[in-house]
C-alpha cells in the first residue's frame, strides 16, 4: 500500500460556534480521505484532500444499483486534551464483512486505521469539546464504473468524511418513543441486513417517515418472515432488562452486529450481570410488561450511544417503560461507555485508540 499524500486546504471553513446546536451530520470538516480502486491495480492513490464535491459520471453504478458500504465511528477530545477513537479496528473489520457481501474488493484494515488517524490529526481542531459532543467519522465505499449493466463494479472510491456532532436525537438522553412496525420489513435472512449498506436504510425510510409523522423517533423492526421476532431499531440495536437479566436479539444474519451492542454485552458481563443473546418475540416482551417484569428498554449505537426507550407501542397497546424515565441499568451503561470513550474512566478493555 502506498503512503498517503496530503494536499491541505488553503481556505478553512468557519467552525460552528454553538456546540450545543451541532445536531447530527450537518457540518463537515475541511478535509477528506480518498483512495481509488481499479481492477488490475488494486487500491491506490490514498490521499487527504480539501473537502468538496465529487466529479461522478451520471451512469456511476452506485447511483443506480446501490453498490456501496459505509461505517460510523467517533473521535473524542478528553479533558486533558488527548484524542481517542472508539474501537476503529472493529469498524474496519465490519466494513470488510460488508464488502464481502456487496462484492466490493477487500482492503487493508490496518492501513485504514492509520489513514484515519492521519486525517483526524489534521482535523483535530474540529473535534468539539462540549458535553455529549464528538467528531463523527463516516468511511464509505462507492462503485463508480460508468456502466448500466447489473454486475459488481471494477472501479471504486473509498472515502472518509468527518462531522462534528451532538446527540442523534434532539432530546439527548431523554427517553425516545418507538413503535413496532407492522407494515414494512427492513431485512430478511439471506439478504443484506447484517451488512452496513445503503439498501437497508433505503428499505427503512418509509417506516421512518410514517413514524415521524406520528411523532415517534423510530420504529422497532420485526423479522421479515414470521413478523414475530424482534430485530433492531432504525439506527440502533435494542436491549431489554427483563427481571434482572439483560436480553438482546441474537445476531441472525438480518441484524447489524453493532459495535456498541458488543461493548454493552462485554461491560454488563464484566459487572456479573446475566446477559442473554437469543431469539425474542414481541409477544414475550408484551407479556413481560403485563407481569411487571419489563424494567428497561434501550437502544445502542455509535450515533445513538445508549438511548432509553420510554414508550413502546405494539398495535394498540402502549407500554410505558420505567415511568418514561431512564432506568438504572441504562444510566450506568451510558456512564460507563461514555466514560471510556471520553477518557474519564480507565479503559480496562483496551478499546480506545489514541490519535
Ligand atoms: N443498527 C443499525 C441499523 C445501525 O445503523 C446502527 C448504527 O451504526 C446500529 C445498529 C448500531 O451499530 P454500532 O453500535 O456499531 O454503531
Ligand atoms: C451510526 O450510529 O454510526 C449509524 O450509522 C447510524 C445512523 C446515523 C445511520
Amino acid at each position: 500500500m502506498s503512503k498517503i499524500t496530503v494536499n491541505l486546504a488553503t481556505n478553512l471553513k468557519e467552525k460552528p460556534k454553538d456546540q450545543s446546536k451541532l445536531g447530527f451530520g450537518q457540518y463537515f470538516t475541511d478535509h477528506m480521505f480518498i483512495m481509488n480502486y481499479d481492477e488490475g491495480q488494486g487500491w491506490h492513490d490514498a490521499r487527504i484532500v480539501p473537502y468538496g464535491p465529487l466529479p461522478l459520471d451520471p451512469s456511476a453504478m452506485c447511483l443506480h444499483y446501490g453498490q456501496e458500504v459505509f461505517e460510523g465511528l467517533k473521535a473524542y477530545k478528553t479533558q486533558d486534551g488527548r484524542i481517542l477513537m472508539f474501537r476503529p479496528d472493529q469498524n474496519f473489520k465490519r466494513l470488510s464483512m460488508s464488502n464481502e457481501r456487496m462484492v466490493i474488493p477487500a482492503f487493508d484494515e490496518e492501513f485504514m486505521v492509520e489513514a484515519l488517524i492521519e486525517l483526524v490529526k489534521i482535523e483535530k481542531d474540529w473535534i468539539p469539546t462540549a458535553e455529549g459532543t464528538s467528531l463523527y467519522i463516516r468511511p464509505f465505499i462507492i462503485a463508480v464504473d460508468p456502466m448500466l449493466g447489473v454486475h459488481p463494479a471494477h472501479h471504486y472510491l473509498f472515502m472518509i468524511i468527518l462531522s462534528p456532532v451532538g446527540s442523534y436525537y434532539a432530546g439527548g438522553l431523554a427517553p425516545v418513543n418507538i413503535y413496532v412496525e407492522s407494515n414494512y420489513v427492513r431485512a430478511v435472512k439471506g439478504g443484506l441486513g447484517f451488512a452496513k449498506t445503503a439498501a437497508n436504510y433505503a428499505a427503512s425510510l418509509k417506516g421512518q417517515a410514517e413514524a415521524e409523522l406520528h411523532k415517534y423517533s423510530q420504529v422497532l423492526w420485526l423479522d421479515g418472515i414470521e413478523r414475530k421476532y424482534i430485530e433492531e431499531v432504525g439506527a440502533m440495536n435494542i436491549f431489554f432488562v427483563i427481571g434482572d437479566e439483560l436480553v438482546t436479539p441474537a445476531l441472525n444474519g438480518s441484524i447489524l452486529p453493532g459495535i456498541t451492542r458488543m461493548s454493552v454485552i462485554e461491560i454488563a458481563k464484566q459487572w456479573g450481570m446475566k446477559v442473554s443473546e437469543r431469539r425474542i418475540s414481541i409477544d414475550e416482551i408484551s407479556a413481560a410488561y403485563d407481569k411487571g417484569e419489563l424494567k428497561e428498554v434501550f437502544g445502542s449505537g455509535t450515533a445513538a450511544v445508549i438511548s432509553p426507550v420510554g414508550h413502546l407501542k405494539y398495535n394498540d397497546k402502549i407500554m410505558i417503560i420505567n415511568n418514561g424515565k431512564i432506568g438504572a441499568v441504562s444510566q450506568k451503561l451510558y456512564d460507563n461507555l461514555t466514560g471510556i470513550q471520553w477518557g474519564k474512566l480507565p479503559d480496562t478493555f483496551g478499546w480506545t485508540v489514541e490519535v
